[in-house]
């Protein structure tokens, strides 16, 4: 089970409470959101003054933001502002906080853990640790970092970028009086912690200082306003696109429709390759998901199905098996030589006959 939706929720209004794992001891936190599963989550933690523990790492990958206050980490001291991207098994340096500090702590993998090292573990991968200060040492950007992208008056500073996932964290703001009309969803999930200021959505109202949220994909968020601004922090597990529309009743089952429904349009060939996972054929994808006998509902589009151009690109069939049917012979001789001979291989699924028992790759 993922993180479930949590929206609005005020940090400010719960208490903490204190930790009992080693490696956290004389610090308190407030859990935010959380993965009853694999134990990540995001928590606001309190380190009281005096704080302190050696260097050491955690088998998760680790955000860190600084609300309030310093942490010296390893002879650093990072003030408010400050984030850190430490990889699973990257050690951190000897911690301290001398006179308190509040900080956001996302585990993105797994529950918090602390083992005391002062080397990286060996398969850390050390190349994707940043540790910049969010407040001084970057710049504003647009907000437009994707396209279609939201209204102007939203400025950012992308913290953290994987290149695998395109998963993000990001410092941003609205401008005071940012308007946006539309109404919006992703493929991705969304979470967002507002360090300082509101922002208005339609479904959810006010989000003051000290606001959060963990948003699964496919949710309906926006219109959206910002009376006198707010600044915060975001982040997306993975690529970030923006579905707008207008019609505040779709739910999320038919957002998802809607999404499958541009793919089918913008990028056919793909579509049809992921159309395969609902019938016969490899990779065993999640099944029953898209209607496939017939274009993806769109709600806004209905009839889009029927366009000429959606048509055209449609019923192109570029087969990559036409290959295989032209030389079963062949392939079937060369799938029973690398059985015989223990060669890793795939199957020719053109043929009908076989079963799925005797996969090896
Ligand atoms: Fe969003």
């Amino acid at each position: 089970m993922a993180r479930p939706h949590i929206e609005p929720f005020v940090e400010l209004n719960e208490g903490y409470k204190k930790f009992k794992i080693p490696g956290f001891i004389g610090a308190e936190f407030k859990t935010m959101s959380l993965d009853t599963d694999k134990g990540a989550c995001t928590l606001k933690v309190r380190f009281n003054g005096g704080f302190k523990r050696p260097p050491g790492l955690s088998y998760s990958d680790l955000e860190i933001f600084i609300l309030t206050g310093e942490m010296h980490i390893g002879g650093e001291v990072c003030k408010e502002g400050h984030f850190l991207f430490v990889p699973a098994g990257v050690a951190l340096g000897a911690t301290e906080v001398p006179d308190g500090c509040e900080a956001l702590l996302f585990y993105n993998d797994s529950e918090p853990t602390f083992e005391e090292s002062d080397a990286n573990h060996e398969l850390a991968l050390k190349e994707g640790f940043v540790s910049v200060n969010a407040y001084e040492d970057m710049p504003w950007a647009g907000g437009s970092i994707v396209s279609p992208s939201v209204a102007t008056g939203l400025f950012l500073k992308l913290l953290r970028f994987d290149p695998l996932t395109e998963a993000m964290t990001f410092l941003y703001c609205m401008s005071p009086q940012y308007i946006q009309d539309n109404i919006s969803y992703h493929d991705c999930a969304e979470e967002s912690y507002h360090i300082w200021g509101s922002s208005w959505m339609m479904q959810f109202g006010e989000l003051p200082t000290g606001g959060y949220f963990w948003r699964p994909p496919y949710i309906n968020h926006g219109s959206f306003r910002s009376k006198l601004g707010c600044i915060a922090l975001g982040r997306t597990d993975s690529k970030l696109h923006n579905y707008f529309h207008f019609n505040p009743w779709s739910n999320p089952e038919e957002n998802q429709s809607r999404a499958a429904a541009v793919l089918y349009r913008q990028r056919p060939q793909l579509f049809r390759w992921v159309q395969m996972a609902d019938g016969h054929n490899h990779p065993h994808g999640v099944v029953g998901q898209v209607e496939t006998s017939k274009p993806p509902r769109d709600f806004e589009f209905v009839d889009y199905g029927d366009h000429p151009q959606t048509k055209l690109l449609a019923d192109q069939n570029y087969s990559f098996h036409e290959h295989d049917h032209l030389h079963k012979d062949e392939i079937a001789a060369a799938h029973k030589f690398a059985h015989e001979n223990g060669i890793a291989h795939g199957h020719d699924h053109t043929s009908g006959d076989h079963t799925h028992d005797d996969d090896e790759y």
